[in-house]
């Protein structure tokens, strides 16, 4: 299952990730992976914004930062402490925990093919790209995530005063004199996560090279049932990565409460029309298998559970409250043992395992790891990872 869909034939290279190779005697800085990704059939170049086209230099940097804890204002956090790259880039949590430990009331979002995705988040219409969605992090204050809100000073500081980082963003944005500013962060963070392209699962290899073998008789025979119109999963996961319904936009009420929080309410709290409560983007279904709790809460912790909400008609349904009539879409069936088994099968066939191991998108700090023996915990080297 590890075979790599980067060995496969690519409709175009256009992207790649590097950065300056790093000075011998500076051992906390490491040469980034320098290697070509090529792009899969059906995967256009990622969109960029007209003022920060898609280079190695800046993509090289972003993924730099996108690990830098000190882009949290108490340094416990960095993007990545959320999204992890084993776990498809989410946490694992119910709910996303910030830097000063409050809690998020949404789940954390996978970012695999984020570049091709947009409105980005569960349930914001406006937030369109990458480079904008940068900010909520960074400034969130409810909850807070990275607490930089009203430390942008402090933030650039320490990044002015760090070496390595002045050297990569000078190698990223040349044409310019200062180039650490909050807009380059984001452009750099931007740059790295459109490079976080995953198409590699054996569903992958079956729709996009054609690879008959690839799918197992269980995820085949599940693959039929997504897509059939008894359970009409594909009605609203489509497309790429079954991140995109059949019909725009992306936004779908999945019957999941009979009252929605009010603050959580879905697209409502952006809009304000009542018919958009309880309406949230349709999630990609890839590596899904992987990021072991569902839906923008704590409601789902298994792909199980999942289904057997749908086959209630809905987990309000299932949980006694009734259908929620307005707005959802989804309609009650029934799965044998067999079927569901099958169902699942097809789910776990969405797993791109080297995505999840490709060291071009993994922590870069990973060679501070101290010699096996030392004292440190594993994953944490104080003092050395900034
Ligand atoms: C405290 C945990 C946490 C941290 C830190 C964090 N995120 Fe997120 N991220 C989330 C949550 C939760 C969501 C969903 C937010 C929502 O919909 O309201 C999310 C959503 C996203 C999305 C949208 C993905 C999609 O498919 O629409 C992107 C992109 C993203 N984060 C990038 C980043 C970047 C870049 C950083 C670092 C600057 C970062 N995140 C830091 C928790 C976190
Ligand atoms: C009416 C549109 C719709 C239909 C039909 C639908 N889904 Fe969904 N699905 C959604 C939405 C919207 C979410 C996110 C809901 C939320 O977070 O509250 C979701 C979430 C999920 C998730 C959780 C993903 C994650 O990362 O949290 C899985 C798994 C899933 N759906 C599988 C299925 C399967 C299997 C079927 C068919 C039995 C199906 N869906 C049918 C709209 C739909």
């Amino acid at each position: 299952m590890t075979r790599a869909w980067r060995s496969l034939p690519a409709a175009a290279l256009v992207v790649s990730i590097a950065c300056a190779p790093a000075p011998r005697h500076e051992p906390h800085f490491l040469p980034v992976v320098v290697s070509a990704i090529p792009l899969p059939p059906g995967y256009g170049a990622p969109v960029t914004p007209a003022d920060n086209p898609l280079t190695v230099a800046k993509a090289g940097l972003g993924r730099q930062l996108f690990d830098y804890r000190r882009l949290s204002y108490n340094g416990a956090q960095s993007c990545a402490s959320c999204h992890q790259q084993r776990l498809a880039f989410t946490d694992g949590r119910p709910h996303a925990v910030g830097s000063t430990g409050a809690v998020h009331y949404r789940n954390t979002m996978g970012l695999a093919n984020a570049g091709y995705r947009r409105p980005l988040t569960w349930a914001d219409p406006g937030m369109e790209t990458l480079e904008q969605q940068v900010l909520v992090p960074l400034t969130n204050q409810d909850p807070v995530e990275l607490g930089m809100s009203g430390h942008f000073d402090e933030l650039l500081s320490r990044i002015r005063s760090d070496g390595r980082y002045v050297r990569l963003f000078s190698v990223a944005f040349p044409e310019e004199r200062e180039p650490i500013t909050i807009g380059n962060v984001a452009r750099a963070l931007a740059s790295f996560e459109r490079t976080l392209i995953s198409a590699g699962s054996p569903y992958d290899r079956f729709v996009r090279y054609g690879d008959s073998q690839a799918l197992p008789a269980a995820a085949w025979r599940g693959m039929r049932l997504f897509f059939s119109a008894r359970l009409a999963c594909s009605t609203c996961h489509g497309g790429r990565d079954l991140g995109t319904p059949s019909k725009a936009p992306p936004f779908a009420n999945n019957g999941t409460y009979a009252t929605y929080p009010t603050r959580n309410g879905g697209l409502i709290n952006k809009t304000g029309r009542r018919g958009d409560m309880g309406r949230f983007r349709v999630p990609s279904l890839g590596n899904v298998a992987e990021t072991p709790t569902y839906w923008h809460e704590r409601i789902a912790e298994t792909l199980s559970d999942v289904i057997d909400d749908y086959e209630a008609g809905g987990r309000a349904a299932r949980a006694g409250h009734g259908k929620l009539a307005r707005g959802s879409a989804v309609k009650a069936f029934t799965l044998t043992p067999d079927e569901k088994g099958d169902l699942l099968a097809f789910l776990a066939s969405l797993t791109d395992d080297a995505f999840l191991a490709d060291p071009r998108f993994g922590d870069p700090w990973i060679d501070e790891r101290p010699a096996a023996g030392a004292a440190a915990a594993p994953g944490e080297w104080p003092g050395m990872r900034p």
